[in-house]
């Protein structure tokens, strides 16, 4: 069981990211949006404060909310990032001050809760505290790819370095998974509630890649004309492709000698064919694995690949099962970058696979959906609205993810036409 103490560690880790990343960015751009698809950074700022007086403060004490006037502002469904650009929201400062000022309160309400598993669901086994921490992790990442549309010379994080990995292109490297059954989902330790309730459900054979698609593979994709063969791409893919006359991932641009670069946090540099692939649709997703004579798994064969363990009767948490994410996964942004195949041998899943948690999002041809029985809890907007609203399913979490919000069982959502996410494939096959 979670002590407040370990809450509030979880808490701090979350804010640390959140100011960290801020901090670098050109002060005349924390109150403006690069893309109207994204919120200005302050909005999320303020949001990630709102959201935690919300349910840290006004659900379990009795104080009133510091900004009454601004609670529609920063409800996220009243207040929609197409038109985040164009209202007053508090600047960078005032949302600072705001995020600081509810952070005290909820630590004085923390120190006095009731955090017993037999407890109010609320609040049992801290649920509502880790709840909390995801949802600032999220934006964290949402404010990750904000930063990644800024224009050049705004915004230059400070990175690290990743284990080195493999060099080379990495042609498909499948792996036979048998199936069988899965206890699929999760509902315990900060689960949120589209994971659960946890079910069976039975996996067929199939075979899938070790590793998602490379930079270097995605590369003979484009040389191979296949941004130009409507064979590949769905009907609706196709028109999307047409439309916006993508021709490579989203931040890349030809080189002019035939090859290409990508503007990553505003450089630009060569493509590394052994890098993860990111920023790709899943209509692109689609197109590159019909062309590899390939399709995508669906959001159960993922699951199963990840973190179905033979020799345990539950599953795994994780695909390396109870131990902690440390170099295992690149994973809380590290280096603001994928990383290249191999550089994680001890994080590989039962199943023979890698790189399943962390690095880049993978798009499943699964549309979001409830699973049997489900119950939205504590709040139905978190993604009751989703379900069988067009969004594709997602797996995994990406390099932009904290671990507080990294699980084998967490789902994702986007739609098909979105790149802005650091999102990419894992080929899958049916087995003969
Ligand atoms: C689960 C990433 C799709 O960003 O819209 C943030 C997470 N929900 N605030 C989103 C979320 C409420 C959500 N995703
Ligand atoms: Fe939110």
């Amino acid at each position: 069981m979670a002590s407040a103490d370990q809450l509030a560690e979880r808490l701090h880790a979350v804010r640390d990211r959140t100011l960290a990343l801020i901090d670098p960015l050109d002060p005349d751009w924390v109150g403006r949006t690069p893309d109207p698809i994204m919120s200005p950074p302050a909005w999320d700022l303020a949001h990630i404060a709102a959201y935690e007086e919300l349910w840290l403060v006004t659900h379990l004490s009795d104080d009133a909310p510091l900004h009454p006037d601004l609670q529609a502002t920063y409800d996220a469904f009243e207040t929609p990032r197409a038109v985040r650009g164009d209202i007053r929201i508090l600047d960078g400062a005032e949302s600072r001050d705001y995020m600081d000022a509810v952070r005290i309160r909820a630590l004085a309400v923390l120190q006095g809760a009731d955090l017993s598993p037999s407890g109010p669901p609320l609040t049992a086994d801290g649920f509502v505290w880790d709840m909390v921490a995801q949802h600032e992790a999220q934006h964290d990442e949402t404010l990750l790819q904000t930063l990644q549309l800024m224009p050049a010379g705004t915004y230059s994080p400070c990175a690290g370095a990743l284990p080195p990995g493999t060099t080379g292109s990495c042609t498909p490297d499948p792996v036979d998974i048998e199936g069988g059954t899965l206890v699929m989902g999760c509902s315990s330790g900060g689960a949120l509630d589209c994971e659960g309730p946890v079910h069976h459900r039975s996996v067929a054979p199939f075979r899938m890649d070790r590793a998602p698609v490379t930079i270097g593979r995605h590369l003979e994709f484009i040389r191979d004309g296949g941004y130009a063969d409507a064979r590949f791409w769905s009907a609706e893919g196709w028109a999307w492709r047409v439309s916006q006359d993508v021709e490579a991932p989203l931040h890349w641009q030809p080189d002019g000698a035939g090859g290409w670069t990508r503007t990553w946090f505003g450089c630009t540099e060569a493509v590394d064919p052994a890098e993860i692939l990111c920023h790709i649709s899943f209509h692109e997703a689609e197109a590159h694995a019909r062309w590899a004579g390939a399709r995508l798994p669906t959001e159960h064969e993922w699951e199963f690949a990840a973190r179905h363990d033979p020799a345990r009767a539950d599953d795994a948490w994780a695909p390396w099962g109870a131990a902690s994410h440390d170099g295992r996964a690149n994973l809380g942004q590290v280096a603001f970058r994928p990383s290249r195949v191999g550089a994680y041998p001890d994080g590989v899943a039962p199943s023979g696979c890698a790189h399943m948690v962390g690095d880049v999002w993978e798009w499943t041809s699964t549309e979001f959906d409830a699973y049997p029985g489900f119950r939205p809890f504590p709040y139905p907007e978190y993604a009751e609205p989703f379900f069988r609203a067009g969004y594709r399913v997602l797996r995994g979490g990406s390099w932009a993810t904290q671990s507080v919000a990294a699980r084998a069982t967490f789902r994702n959502w986007d739609l098909p036409e979105r790149r802005q996410i650091f999102s990419g494939v894992r080929l899958a096959w049916d087995t003969a």
